[in-house]
């Protein structure tokens, strides 16, 4: 999309929280996992979509550092459902030319899933179509404090001196190091939060959310509201240009 009349253009790196599942499960008197099934597969829909619509950059929530507080079943269930993803998607993410990546702490997850995250990231390290990027127990508020950490060990090691710390270099020691700002963030389900994702990197992104809950949301819908974040005028701190 061509950048109009002082407009945003197409967002180069889109981010959502796909929010939601439960909710359209239980409208429909079905387990919550059936919502996570679908969202799956909104997932595929959407990743899909993404390249002709001028995205380059994609970022999904699938699992907060919070969502250990639910049920054992529903914790399983979707660490499965991360797996078959991974597993039954691998050969069409690569014909697709999609890199796939994984932000969040990955010390506490199952070893299995692990090292099918690290071989997916391995196997479409060289794609360069969409660049998808799932946030896997993340948390915006842990990523940081593993960054300031790894900083900490640093100066005390007598590398790195603590005036040398700058944006850049706190940026360096996030998950998503070499990875561009958002854009834009999408929430669906009509709540109004970000809910500690991307809290650093999203400083100064657009932000769009809408009532459908995710296993409804459509490529349509993401095309509608590309429309209106290129309509919009992006000012990072600066003064009004029109
Ligand atoms: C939020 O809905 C959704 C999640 C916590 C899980 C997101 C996971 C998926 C969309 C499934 C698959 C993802 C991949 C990458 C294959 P919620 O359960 O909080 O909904 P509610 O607020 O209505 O209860």
């Amino acid at each position: 999309m061509p950048q109009g009349a002082g407009g945003a253009g197409a967002p180069r790196h889109v981010a959502i929280i796909m929010d939601g599942n439960g909710r359209w499960a239980r409208e429909r008197g079905w387990p919550r996992l059936v919502g996570h099934r679908r969202g799956a597969e909104r997932v595929k829909q959407v990743v899909r979509a993404c390249p002709d619509m001028g995205v380059e950059w994609l970022t999904i929530y699938a699992f907060s550092t919070e969502n250990w507080r639910r049920s054992r079943e529903e914790v399983v269930g979707l660490m499965g459902l991360f797996a078959r993803y991974i597993r039954k998607e691998a050969d069409e993410l690569s014909k697709e030319g999609v890199r796939m990546r994984f932000i969040g702490d990955r010390s506490q997850l199952d070893r299995r899933l692990r090292d099918l995250m690290t071989g997916i990231e391995h196997r479409t390290a060289a794609n360069t179509r969409l660049n998808l990027t799932v946030a896997i127990n993340y948390g915006g508020r842990d990523e940081i404090v593993r960054a300031a950490r790894r900083l900490a060990r640093e100066v005390a090691a007598g590398r790195l001196a603590p005036d040398e710390i700058d944006f850049a270099a706190l940026a360096a020691g996030l998950d998503t190091v070499g990875q561009p700002d958002p854009d834009l963030v999408i929430r669906t389900s009509g709540e109004l939060r970000s809910s500690n994702f991307l809290p650093w990197q999203a400083a100064y992104s657009e932000y769009e959310f809408t009532p459908t809950l995710w296993p409804d949301f459509s490529p349509e819908e993401l095309q509608q509201i590309l429309a209106r974040f290129a309509a919009r005028e992006r000012r990072f701190g600066g003064a009004k240009t029109r």
